[in-house]
């Protein structure tokens, strides 16, 4: 088989077959194919689109590229949760610690940044000594020991999406549904949970910016699962706007922290609490989201889900201390205050500029080989429908030089909207999908 055959295939719009799909997804995870064409047939794919068969068999034969994790030596169910990718978007660092000290276990690998979205693997790194680095042996025994992991994804597990992971966030092939829908759920599906969450974002900071393509996304997802027999509820959230205030890898971990003890509240809170919900609900530890959600309350009200993080930042070699004293996480060279210089409304954000004007800062890859700076990025108190005036903070920048903090402004300040009549805030939650069907909570 020809690999430039395939790409004119693809190019022309035509469907490939399985036997196509895994030619060019076995060359993706054994490096037979190089990366410029990998590049050229990730661009086909993303302009042509794929059928829905396409889309599950490039899925499976992802998954089926390297070893599928066997976790049934944890006991109870797995439920795994994965996020399509927003800005300011850390509730991982949340729910896992919280939905552990429930009692399910959380045997989670995450991923690294993407294009303008953050990466859980990059945000934990930010804290001294932890690794992210565990065989699979390791990664089970911590999960036994202490209830909660959250690493990359082994070696061996989904290898193809590893290499195609990395290229699309640096080829401008990120925003292609059976390129996600495959992305999240071969690992998913190789990482041997028994059921999932997916949070899938919409809005202008997610990779799916309209509603009806963020639902379209879910379902794909949810069908995908339930042909490989994981239940599967998909979540549609909003990512109008950062998520939480805090943008960037060690101000998203302190964000996380300030939920874990209690002195955040927000969108943030809220979106993990949800998904936390969903997660006790598939595990069976709750019957509803409600009871799910007083469940998740009172571990945070009790310390204890911020007890399990500093229990899994030690099993994975980092410095607990952090959680006690967010001032020993990396701090930026520069940190300035922005005052918001009109007054009004806030009604739109370009959340992806806003995302893009992050990883400009060092919080994010450019090339696939950039080295992050950890400390860098922007906290933005102001959410959709706050009201300003000149006076107020519109946001803090932690920049590595005066010049980049004077870049960020200007990106800041063009990506967000004031007007002078009253915005109403944009909802958390838009929909949620399970292979029983869609049910919306708006319009
Ligand atoms: N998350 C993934 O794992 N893959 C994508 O393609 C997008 C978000």
């Amino acid at each position: 088989m020809n690999m430039v055959e395939l790409i004119t295939k693809k190019k022309l719009g035509q469907e490939l077959t399985e036997e196509e799909i895994r030619f060019f997804v076995r060359g993706a995870a054994e490096k037979t194919v190089p990366d410029y064409q990998l590049a050229a047939m990730l661009m086909a794919i993303r302009l042509q689109g794929m059928t829905a068969r396409e889309t599950t068999t490039l899925t499976l034969a992802m998954r089926d590229s390297g070893d599928v994790a066997d976790l049934s030596a944890i006991p109870g169910v797995k439920v795994d949760k994965h996020s399509t990718g927003g800005v300011g978007d850390t509730t991982t660092l949340i729910l896992a610690p919280l939905v552990a000290a429930c009692g399910v276990p959380v045997a989670k690998m995450s991923g690294r940044g993407l294009g303008h979205t953050g990466g859980t693997l990059d945000k934990l790194e930010s804290i001294a000594g932890l690794t992210v680095e565990e065989s699979e042996e390791q990664f089970i025994r911590q999960v036994r020991e202490i209830g909660v992991a959250v690493i990359g994804q082994t070696g061996t597990l989904a290898p193809a999406d590893k290499t195609l992971y990395a290229l699309r966030d640096v080829t401008a092939t990120v925003d292609s549904l059976p390129l996600i829908a495959s992305s999240v759920m071969s690992k998913k599906l190789a990482s041997g949970a028994d059921a999932i969450v997916l949070d899938v974002k919409t809005g202008s900071g997610a990779i799916m910016q309209t509603l009806e393509g963020s639902i379209e996304l879910a379902q794909a997802m949810v069908d995908i699962g339930t042909l490989a027999g994981k239940p599967v509820t998909a979540i549609v959230t909003g990512m109008e706007q950062p998520l939480g205030t805090h943008v960037g890898n060690a101000l998203e971990v302190k964000d996380a922290i300030d939920v874990l003890a209690g002195r955040t509240e927000g969108a943030l809170k809220e979106v993990s609490l949800l998904l936390g919900s969903h997660m006790l609900v598939l595990a069976d530890r709750a019957d509803t989201p409600e009871q799910g959600r007083k469940l998740l309350e009172e571990a945070l009200n009790s310390g204890a889900g911020l007890e399990k993080l500093r229990q899994m930042i030690r099993a994975q070699g980092g410095d607990p201390a952090c959680c006690d004293d967010v001032s020993l996480l990396p701090r930026a060279a520069v940190i300035r205050e922005v005052k918001a210089g009109v007054t009004g409304y806030a009604a739109e954000m370009d959340t992806m500029a806003l995302g893009l004007a992050a990883q400009a800062m060092g919080a994010g890859r450019v090339r696939k080989t950039d080295a992050l700076d950890y400390s860098v990025g922007f906290v933005l108190p102001v959410r959709i429908g706050d009201r300003v005036t000149s006076d107020t903070t519109l946001c803090m920048l932690h920049a590595r030089s005066e010049e980049d903090a004077d870049r960020a402004e200007a990106a800041i300040r063009a990506a967000i909207r004031f007007s002078d009549e009253p915005v109403q805030s944009p909802p958390l939650c838009y929909a949620i999908i399970t292979k029983d069907g869609v049910k919306r909570f708006t319009e």
